[in-house]
């Protein structure tokens, strides 16, 4: 990933918080995937008022990547107030297509101190359908 890669990866996480559905929880998150092809694709959690229907804002990603054709992803960058980590469901997900994720987690108030970690670091043990 080159230096405007990241950068631009910071600032895609961080808008697309912006659109974020949550008023339930109030915790907006912003997720920012970057394509093997070096394009950037974004979500963010859309809640719903039958809370279990709620998708987080790294699933919309990936699935919204998926739907245009990318299968392969160097890196992930997810945007909170906190900096969190993605959960493990996004985790096993993100697991899918990615051997080797590279992972920003921003704080959205401070976007220029994200804190690098790795998909191999956030899921050990992955589950893997048997027949693969
Ligand atoms: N959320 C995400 O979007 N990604 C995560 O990895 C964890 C949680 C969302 C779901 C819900 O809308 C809100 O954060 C609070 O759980």
């Amino acid at each position: 990933m080159t230096e405007i890669e990241r950068k631009n990866l910071i600032v895609q996480a961080c808008d697309a918080r912006q659109h974020a559905h949550a008023p339930y929880s109030k915790f907006l998150v912003g997720a920012a995937l970057l394509t093997e092809s070096g394009e950037i694709i974004v979500g963010c959690n859309v809640e719903n008022g039958s809370y279990g229907l709620t998708i987080c804002a790294e699933r919309v990603a990936f699935g919204t990547a998926v739907a245009s054709g990318h299968r392969r992803f160097p890196a992930l960058a997810v945007a909170t107030t906190g900096g969190h980590a993605p959960c493990g469901a996004c985790r096993q997900v993100a697991s899918e297509f990615c051997k080797d994720l590279f992972v920003l987690l921003i704080d959205a108030d401070h976007p220029d101190r994200a804190v690098e970690t790795s998909l191999a670091e956030l899921l050990p043990g992955r589950f893997v359908f048997p027949s693969e």
